[in-house]
């Protein structure tokens, strides 16, 4: 089943294990690589030689405790702008399984079943390696809606990091874990300490807004397609909203063939040729970005009603 889709043939796992590993390794994303991801090629670059580089090519650094590959490594910066990305494609580059961890699947109102899980996705994880345990919301370790629930997360994020610690000093383990945040400053100290390996993944610049829109575009059908004015036009907006832009875009046209349609042979006519439909050009990109901006302005302001009162 997946674990032989994962290529692991000759482990056992418990119970507990395979829980996690059927709903936490995902084969599908190990698909991601470098080259899917616009802009951030500095910061791909520094991943490359501090955090793969020594971890694929740990023989080398054998003779040097400081220069042995990193066991954390924290990606921060606004929603959407590629932290999750950048974790996939860096566990694929790594030749890394993926174990995509969200804290509050390790919660649980019995904090014995809390702590199986969490020393499942370690225990897991060991068998799985080389492996990347990647840890979104990383600062939930510390959120939680009620005090009792505040509790039981302070004892798993205690236990998280002995656990941490367990696969830190042992040099023979090949599993980092990569957190990720938008709120860095929310995130513990005890945590951050684990992680040498900081990168931040800002919102995107017009030039890098480009490459990403080159990207995403890359395999659709466009014509004439002026990216220096799709840059300009996308100020403020994150890899995702560039993605939702481009979709409102490729749906514009379908739209406009279903209204000709309709308007032809009634409402419920579907029958038409697909190869009606032609290709996306600049005013739809500038109808799906400007379709986006409203939205965010929309969620901009109910955000800030809260603060006139
Ligand atoms: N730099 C980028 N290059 C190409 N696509 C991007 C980029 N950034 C974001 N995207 C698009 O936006 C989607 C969301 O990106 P991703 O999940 O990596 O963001 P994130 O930083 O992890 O956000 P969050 O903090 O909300 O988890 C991606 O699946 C991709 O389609
Ligand atoms: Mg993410």
């Amino acid at each position: 089943m997946m674990l032989q889709r994962l290529g692991v043939t000759d482990v056992k796992l418990s119970d507990y294990e395979l829980c996690i590993a059927v709903n936490l390794v995902d084969p599908v994303s190990m698909g991601i690589t470098w080259d899917d991801i616009g802009g951030l090629k500095d910061v791909i670059d520094q991943i490359k030689e501090t955090v793969i580089f020594p971890f694929r090519r740990r023989e080398l650094f054998l003779h040097s405790k400081l220069l042995q590959p990193p066991k954390g490594m924290l990606l921060y910066g606004p929603p959407g702008c590629g932290k999750t990305m950048i974790a996939k494609a860096t566990a694929k580059a790594a030749g890394c399984r993926f174990i995509n961890l969200q804290i509050s699947s390790l919660v649980d109102k019995w904090y014995g079943e809390s702590q199986k899980r969490a020393e499942a996705v370690f225990s897991l994880a060991v068998k799985l390696q080389p492996a990347i345990i990647f840890v979104d919301e990383i600062d939930s370790f510390l959120r939680s809606r009620s005090s009792t629930d505040h509790e039981a997360t302070a004892m798993i994020k205690t236990q998280f990091m002995s656990l941490w610690d367990g696969i830190i000093t042992d040099p023979q383990c090949q599993i980092m874990i990569v957190g990720a945040t938008n709120r860095p400053q929310d995130v513990d100290a005890a945590i951050l300490r684990r992680m040498p390996c900081q990168f931040k993944i800002g919102k995107p610049a017009k030039e890098q807004r480009k490459h990403i829109m080159r990207i995403i575009l890359e395999e659709e059908q466009v014509a004439d397609i002026d990216l220096n004015k799709l840059g300009d036009l996308t100020d403020g907006f994150s890899g995702s909203d560039i993605k939702e832009g481009c979709r409102q875009a490729a749906l514009y046209r379908v739209h406009e063939v279903l209204e000709a349609h309709r308007n032809l042979h009634g409402v419920d006519a579907f029958e038409i040729p697909t190869s009606n439909l032609r290709d996306m050009n600049m005013s739809d990109l500038e109808y799906g970005i400007h379709q986006v901006k409203d939205s965010k302005e929309l969620m901009a302001g109910s955000l800030s009603y809260p603060l006139l009162d």
